[in-house]
């Protein structure tokens, strides 16, 4: 009796734990490669493509259907907008989960409720939810918004970005966002094109910096925990080469110039881990991106190993047919995408039918599916997804917006903002000087500062300029004329008015410039499909400049721009000019703490600034004979160049030395210079290394940035800083394209910006 009570014991222990064994892939004890396995072995292919399915927010949905007439659907691809599909089938499809990922997912509220209806579906896998934090999480309204990328690049210090990139991941976490479409590591070439904004400027190599460092910052050295987001390097490649400014246009150009000038920020990002990337919207050479094999698989993949996944960009697969025409179907479109290496489509119906079909007639084989969804789904589980795919709405004030945040968004706009001109010390301004002050200007009062990818935020979290003047100078009488924030929009007789009041005053500050704001589509002029065919004020802000000006009143022009202006009149003849770029939420005090003096500024260019549209191609890096001849009608010298910017202070440099003049290839040599703060105020100077190779079997560029640091020095302190110079500061592509360090001579160059008058030479030779 007592061994059948036990036989009946053991065996309904048996039959009980069976019953209750919950799968593998919910254990998140067990190792991941467990977890995806066990998971992938319950999912049907129809679930498995589901994966690999990105779909706007509901929202967002909501939104464009709301603000957009019906034909403005139909024929605007930049609306999230799914003709055949109603919101309600697209809660369904989720609730059966045939959706992977969201993106434009802007409200943890919203977040939260996606993966509630995710959670009901059979095998309750949570979705990724993605969004353009581009400088902070921009399109969450309440978040920290902090320079954009090319402000963040003209700070030479990769150090913020990680620790700003490191707050962001948080901020997207406490906010139910997990994957950052971020960095833009293009090299931006032309600024025409609106996005130059949004890439950290023409330097491949401060490119790489940044953009590496952007990646740490969010994902940390392991992918793996409920703090860390997944980074999108971005978008490969040669969006930045546009022919004609317009995004998306064809680039054709050399494998030389790839692999020197636009591949390495992307191999930078690589090796720091990213583990997502995007391909650009052009074609390289003739094949689309996003079809192109060469690009996503042998190149991306199997040369520079890269081993994360490869999203496509919004409706990019789709117009492999619809624009490149390189497919002559959608069908066909999908399946050319995926074969070049598309893991995930962004977005929208199409995809997942065309492959399932695909696989089905055995065009694709399963095992390629199996390949690319169990990456994405081993990304889900290292993010912790399965364990809380919702967030505590209550906890969000504890991570958003922190007090150290805003302070990093501080720091970083303190460093970002360059001084472009400072006649007789117009600047700093001491505060009782000028009693009586006239501003005015577009972007005086409003949230261009913050650039594109934001939406707008709670007024009471930005510090717009004329704000930031008013806590600096509290006792100044401040005349503002406000004038709108649509530059296209200024009105003659609203510069006659301007004119009139800074007669009336002592001085006048005028915030002009471009404007990035995405929810004023129609006002913007800078930005995402925002590109122009000249480079000068936008509207009538020059009229304005000029006639403020004529008046006799010291002058002094801000720019909040996210491309370079081509201003040569202002340089000429406005005594005191400051690039701003987009300087963040707190941008307007750090703007204002700089023209009273509470801070030096230290920013220096991160790409050059043409005289004129004509002078497009005048990157500091150019080739030795691009600039031989002046052009009959002017200089070809550019208006400021790269690395340039002013201080309140003065820095001497001691003559460099080099721990040795010759080396053997292969070795290193360090470079060293002493800097001394010879002002009188405190302030921070980027001491820059530049390399030229002086003969070489392929043509080199006149100089390279190999080097930078950026250095406090206390008025009268010394401090020395030295750069190794590695193999890696020498090599290049030969005359056979191998990669390597050719003997001969190499200029060693030290400065304070790439300009030659700033910079000290020396011999270094390579046997
Ligand atoms: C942009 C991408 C962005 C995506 C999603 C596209 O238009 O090119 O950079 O990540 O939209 O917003």
């Amino acid at each position: 009796m007592y061994k059948l009570i036990l036989i009946i014991i053991s065996l309904g222990f048996a039959i009980n734990t069976t019953a209750e064994k919950k799968p593998d892939y919910t254990n998140a004890k067990l190792p991941t490669e467990v977890r995806v396995k066990d998971l992938m072995s319950r999912m049907t292919l129809e679930e498995k493509v589901a994966q690999m399915c990105q779909y706007v927010g509901i929202s967002h949905m909501i939104g464009v259907q709301q603000t957009l007439t019906t034909k403005e659907l139909e024929t605007s691809d930049a609306a999230g907008y799914y003709p055949g599909y109603t919101i309600e089938d697209i809660r369904e499809m989720t609730r059966k989960g045939l959706i992977g990922s969201f993106l434009h997912v802007v409200t943890p509220d919203e977040a939260n409720y996606l993966q509630k209806l995710a959670q009901q579906s059979r095998l309750k896998i949570p979705l990724f939810i993605a969004i353009d934090a581009l400088h902070g999480n921009g399109l969450y309204r309440g978040a920290t918004i902090y320079p954009t990328a090319i402000g963040q690049a003209a700070t030479f210090c990769p150090y913020l970005i990680e620790q700003m990139s490191r707050q962001t991941a948080l901020e997207m976490r406490a906010c139910g966002m997990q994957w950052a479409f971020a960095p833009n590591v293009e090299v931006a070439r032309d600024p025409r094109w609106g996005r130059v904004g949004e890439t950290f400027g023409e330097d491949p190599y401060l490119a790489g910096l940044m953009g590496s460092a952007t990646v740490r910052g969010l994902q940390t050295a392991e992918l793996k925990g409920q703090d860390k987001v997944l980074a999108c390097i971005k978008h490969l490649v040669g969006g930045s080469l546009t022919s004609n400014g317009i995004n998306g246009s064809p680039a054709d150009m050399s494998e030389r110039m790839l692999r020197e000038v636009f591949l390495p920020p992307f191999i930078k990002c690589i090796e720091a881990g990213g583990m997502s990337l995007m391909p650009s919207h052009n074609d390289l050479n003739g094949i689309p991106c996003h079809g192109n094999r060469w690009l996503l698989d042998d190149l991306l993949r199997k040369e520079l190993g890269f081993k994360g996944i490869i999203v496509s960009d919004w409706l990019d697969v789709e117009r492999l047919n619809t624009i490149h025409t390189t497919a002559s179907t959608k069908e066909e479109a999908y399946l050319t995408g995926l074969q070049a290496g598309i893991d995930v489509h962004m977005h929208g119906p199409g995809f997942a039918e065309s492959v399932i079909k695909g696989v089905q007639e055995g065009k694709i084989s399963p095992q390629t599916i199996d390949d690319r969804v169990a990456k994405i789904l081993e990304l889900k589980f290292n993010l912790g997804l399965f364990e809380r795919p919702y967030v505590d709405l209550k906890a969000i004030p504890r991570s958003v917006l922190t007090d150290d945040h805003r302070q990093t968004a501080l720091d970083i706009a303190r460093r970002s903002i360059v001084l472009l001109k400072n006649k007789n010390q117009l600047l700093p301004l001491r505060k009782g000087h000028f009693n009586k002050i006239f501003i005015t200007g577009h972007n005086a009062d409003n949230q261009s500062t913050l650039g594109d990818w934001s939406f707008e935020q709670p007024d009471e979290n930005i510090t717009t300029i004329l704000e930031g003047i008013k806590e600096q100078d509290p006792d100044a009488q401040i005349d503002f004329q406000d004038i709108g924030r649509n530059v296209r929009d200024l009105k003659p007789a609203q510069i006659e008015e301007a004119v009139k009041r800074a007669k009336q005053s002592e001085l006048a500050i005028l915030v002009v410039g471009e404007n990035s704001m995405r929810y004023h589509w129609k006002e913007k002029t800078c930005g995402e499909n925002s590109d122009r065919y000249e480079l000068s004020l936008p509207g009538m802000q020059q009229q304005l400049v000029e006639a403020v000006v004529a008046t006799g009143v010291p002058t002094i022009v801000i720019l909040v721009n996210g491309r370079p202006l081509s201003t040569e009149w202002i340089a000429n003849h406005v005594p005191a000019i400051i690039e701003a770029w987009e300087p963040g939420m707190l941008g307007g005090q750090a703007v204002a703490e700089i023209l009273y003096g509470k801070i030096s500024p230290s920013a220096k260019l991160p790409i050059t600034i043409p005289r004129s549209v004509g002078q497009i191609g005048c990157y500091y890096n150019h080739k030795k004979w691009a600039y031989r001849f002046p052009y009959v009608t002017g200089t070809t010298a550019p208006l400021y160049n790269f690395g340039y910017g002013l201080s309140y202070t003065t820095f001497k440099y001691s003559r460099p030395r080099l721990s040795a003049s010759t080396i053997a290839v292969g070795d290193s040599v360090r470079v060293s210079v002493d800097i001394t703060n010879s002002g009188t105020v405190d302030g921070e100077e980027v001491v820059q290394l530049y390399i030229r190779d002086d003969y070489s079997s392929a043509t080199r560029p006149v100089k390279e940035l190999k080097g930078f640091e950026r250095i406090a020095l206390k008025a009268g302190e010394t401090k020395t800083v030295s750069f190794l110079i590695t193999p890696e500061s020498l090599a290049y592509y030969d005359a056979q394209m191998r990669y390597g360090v050719e003997p001969g001579t190499f200029t060693v160059m030290v400065g304070s910006s790439s300009r030659k008058e700033d910079l000290q030479t020396l011999r270094l030779t390579v046997k």
